[in-house]
């Protein structure tokens, strides 16, 4: 994720740069490459020894965590700025109000004729699709050659796309756009050309090609988002896909497994339980479920209704999202389970780390938690819900009250409690299905 400036070359270097960095374009190992197959695309975690992006030291399971942590309170941040405001709904290629978001699945897409290859960050909660293009000052090592491409094409001022971007600005006929993100400033052009994910071919596809990125934030080889709006992937594909799809995220235990991403209707599991989305239209990208209750054991523990409704004005209820690690419960639904959980680990010995209070020494046996959705229980067991420290010296119940410095309305079902199981996003029947898998 290292950020360079090492391309700000003079202009005439730029056909050289560009040769360098096409070889720099950085893959999968090449163990982990078997081919994606059908619709259907597998998913890396992050860290895994399958993705270039692993951190070259690996990092002390205290500081593994803690990062996740760090990441996740920025995605919480976002959130809340998104639908406390009042501000009007605006669904863009990409949002200009973008926090860190520390992409934890990546999937590999396919541009342009002949094809190149580029491991985009999985985010169910935006809709933007952009990749760092050739010349991009301030990118990682990752680039798109648009020159290099004959199916590639910048969209005019013209072209209606450029109507469901943020604050367009119109250079030589170009649409471009700025948007921050995070940490990060992006400069792009909304551009156009054939994406290939799996078996399929999307032709005109629209993204933006990043020009110019300030910052370290930008996922290294752009991000593909699985939100619902105008100019998203499910948008675009709509004929091909239905606006459906499903992932299997794989377990961060077993790092080199690979989870997969199912898009369209085909081959979607029948035997599932199906809870409604909500759509809150201040944040139409956002997937809402409606949490009713929570169980902790055999007990559905207190919360007070408030802490789990829906509400579109203040974003209040819940959403589900692949970009978060470990799922926030608003303080008094937290509060809740957290003591029940305590209460039937039985040991008393309760110690923190970071910003996860309840923490045993050694291993412990964990209650069962159960989100409890009209339609559907998601159990959780022992494998959703604690992390354990690589000696098994710590275990942690691996979630936390929502932060207290931002607008704590939102709970958030984050990727480690989904992970082993099948999650589909079924948009046009309006449902979320979920059922257990092994995602290997
Ligand atoms: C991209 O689209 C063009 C025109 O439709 C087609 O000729 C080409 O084969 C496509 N390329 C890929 C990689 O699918
Ligand atoms: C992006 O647009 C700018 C003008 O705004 C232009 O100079 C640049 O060449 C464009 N890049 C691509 C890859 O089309
Ligand atoms: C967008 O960013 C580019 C590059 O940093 C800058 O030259 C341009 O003035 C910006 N445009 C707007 C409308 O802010
Ligand atoms: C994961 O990697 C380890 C070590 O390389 C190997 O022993 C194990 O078989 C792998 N598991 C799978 C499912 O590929
Ligand atoms: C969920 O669990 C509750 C209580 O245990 C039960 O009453 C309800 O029928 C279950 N719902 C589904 C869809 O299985």
């Amino acid at each position: 994720m290292a950020t360079s400036s090492t391309l700000s070359l003079l202009p005439h270097l730029f056909s050289l740069a560009l040769l360098l960095c096409i070889s720099l374009v950085q893959g999968l190992n090449p163990k982990c490459d078997t081919s994606d197959q059908g619709s259907t695309l597998q998913v890396f975690h992050v860290s895994s020894p399958c993705s270039p992006f692993r951190p070259s030291e690996p990092l002390s399971w205290e500081e593994s965590v803690l990062q996740m942590q760090a990441k996740d309170q920025a995605r919480l941040q976002y959130f809340s700025s998104l639908v406390g405001t009042g501000r009007k709904s605006f669904v863009p290629v990409a949002s200009g109000r973008q926090i860190i978001q520390s992409p934890t699945y990546i999937v590999r897409a396919k541009v342009g004729t002949p094809a190149q290859t580029f491991l985009l960050a999985m985010d169910t909660s935006n809709d933007a699709a952009w990749i760092p293009c050739t010349g991009c000052l301030g990118c990682s090592s990752a680039f798109f050659a648009a020159d290099k491409s004959t199916s590639f094409k910048t969209l005019g001022c013209q072209a209606p796309q450029c109507k469901q971007v943020p604050k367009p600005t119109c250079t030589a006929n170009a649409c471009s756009f700025n948007l921050t993100y995070g940490g990060s400033s992006i400069a792009a052009n909304l551009s156009q050309d054939n994406i290939t994910l799996a078996d399929d071919s999307i032709p005109y596809y629209t993204f933006g090609c990043i020009q110019k990125t300030t910052g370290s934030s930008v996922p290294p080889q752009g991000l593909l988002g699985l939100g619902r709006g105008p100019l998203s992937l499910l948008s675009q594909t709509h004929n091909l896909y239905k606006s459906t799809f499903s992932y299997c995220l794989p377990s961060f235990k077993s790092p080199n497994f690979s989870g997969s991403l199912r898009l369209g209707t085909v081959g979607q599991p029948i035997r599932l339980k199906y809870t409604p989305l909500l759509k809150n239209p201040r944040r139409s990208s956002l997937y809402y479920v409606k949490l009713v209750a929570i169980k902790v054991g055999r007990k559905v523990v207190d919360i007070p209704p408030s802490a789990l409704a829906f509400n579109p004005t203040t974003g209040a209820g819940t959403v589900i999202d692949s970009g978060t690690v470990f799922t926030r419960l608003v303080e008094p639904a937290y509060v809740a389970v957290r003591n029940e959980f305590r209460r039937r680990v039985k040991n008393v010995n309760v110690i923190s780390l970071g910003g996860f209070d309840t923490c045993y020494s050694g291993n412990i046996v964990a209650p069962t938690v159960t989100f409890m959705f009209p339609g559907l229980n998601m159990s959780l067991g022992a494998d959703n819900l604690l992390i354990h420290s690589t000696a098994g010296s710590i275990s942690c119940l691996a979630m936390a009250a929502a932060p207290d410095n931002v607008n704590s309305v939102l709970n958030v079902i984050a990727n480690m409690q989904q992970q082993n199981h099948r999650v589909l996003f079924d948009v046009p029947n309006s449902r979320l299905g979920v059922s257990r898998e092994r995602c290997t």
